[in-house]
């Protein structure tokens, strides 16, 4: 599977039309090539074209039973890969495409079954970001694109972290900077009614309850990633090398809880991290200034409370860099459970296998 992976700087909001052309002649000829959107970078093949779509299970060491999301250009391509497009979805789908949403739909046969893992439905969605609108353009071809990470790993917000998983496995990566919203998008299935939130992401389910009040929350009931295999069951993902866990609660007793169990797993000679938004870390400074002499706390900010957006997209790079540091074990609080809070909350369990503590 040894590839060489070149990569090529683009500009976010004028990609250079020959780059473009390049990576679209790729694909078209059944090459693997990673993509940003506006979520997180995509791994990218001609979802026509099952031999090249198998090569993206391969250099994700993805099982084969995790079906891929399709990414086409517009909405008018809907029926290209859906057999039945309800109403609820189209008016879905023309009030927040093209963004971070992805549609589960009755798929039509034109798509092997290698993308979708075997199953009748296919994930469709139209990603806002303008390197990949002009790919899939240009390529004339639906491309289907998991996360561009190894099976497991978080997902990458940058083209290094993509080189960090993926380097020799892939044939080209189009480098736009660091991506805008940082968790993927929200997954809502429709070949169920009343339509179910699958996966929460970067479109809150606030704003789809604005054009589907029945929508239902699956949320913290499991079935997110690899349903079909394991539903309910919560699968190890977003996961690094440290044993993270998720703390909640109010200010108060969290930070007295977080404080305690810091202290204990330092005492017992552990190198530990903390991935909190600032405020968090602000109230636990008198714990963190009594450890961090002695060099036993890696302290990681992502975003605040006050700033969700910016916490989503310092999600995934502040968890590898924290991880990087070798620590044993990784202290993590969320912004709470509104808005992108739930998409955030998501992945930070999933790293942590769901060990969640309350305090
Ligand atoms: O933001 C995103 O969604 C990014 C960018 C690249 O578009 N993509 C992404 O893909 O996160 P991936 O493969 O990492 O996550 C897709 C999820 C998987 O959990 C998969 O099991 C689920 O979507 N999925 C795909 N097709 C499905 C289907 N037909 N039925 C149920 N779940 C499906
Ligand atoms: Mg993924």
């Amino acid at each position: 599977m040894s590839r060489v992976t070149r990569v090529i700087t683009v500009e976010p909001g004028r990609p250079d039309p020959a780059a473009i052309e390049e990576a679209a002649q790729a694909l078209r000829d059944g090459k693997l090539v990673a993509f940003p959107t506006e979520t997180v970078y995509g791994l990218g093949a001609n979802a026509l074209d099952p031999v090249a779509v198998a090569g993206i299970f391969e250099a994700k060491e993805r099982p084969a039973t995790d079906p891929l999301i399709v990414h086409i250009a517009h909405i008018g391509q809907l029926n290209l890969c859906a057999a039945h497009v309800p109403a609820a979805a189209r008016k879905l789908g023309l009030a927040f495409w093209a963004g971070p949403l992805t549609m589960i739909l009755p798929k039509k046969p034109a798509i092997p079954d290698v993308v979708t893992a075997g199953l009748g439905s296919v994930a469709l969605r139209v990603p806002a970001h303008r390197v990949a609108r002009a790919l899939m353009e240009m390529s004339g071809v639906p491309v289907a694109a998991p996360s561009a990470n190894r099976f497991s790993h978080p997902s990458p917000t940058t083209a290094a972290h993509v080189l960090e998983d993926l380097n020799g496995r892939i044939d080209l990566i189009l480098d736009a900077g660091p991506t805008e919203i940082g968790v993927e998008s929200t997954i809502v299935d429709f070949t169920v009614e009343p339509p179910v939130v699958r996966r929460p992401g970067g479109l809150t389910l606030e704003q789809i309850r604005t054009v589907i009040p029945d929508v239902q929350d699956a949320t913290g009931r499991g079935s997110i990633d690899v349903p079909q295999t394991s539903p309910g069951q919560l699968v190890r993902h977003y996961a690094p090398r440290a044993v993270l866990t998720v703390y909640e609660g109010e200010p108060a007793a969290l930070v007295a809880r977080l404080g305690a169990d810091i202290r204990t797993a330092t005492a017992a000679g552990d190198r530990v991290g903390i991935l909190a938004p600032e405020e968090d870390l602000l109230a636990l400074a008198p714990v963190i200034a009594s450890l961090a002499s002695a060099g036993r706390v890696e302290v990681q900010p992502y975003g605040s409370r006050r700033d969700p957006e910016r916490a989503a997209r310092e999600l995934f790079a502040a968890l590898r860099d924290l991880d990087a540091t070798g620590v044993r074990a990784i202290f993590a609080t969320t912004i709470g459970p509104a808005g992108l809070g739930a998409a955030i909350r998501d992945r930070l369990v999933r790293a942590a296998d769901g060990r969640v503590r309350r305090a």
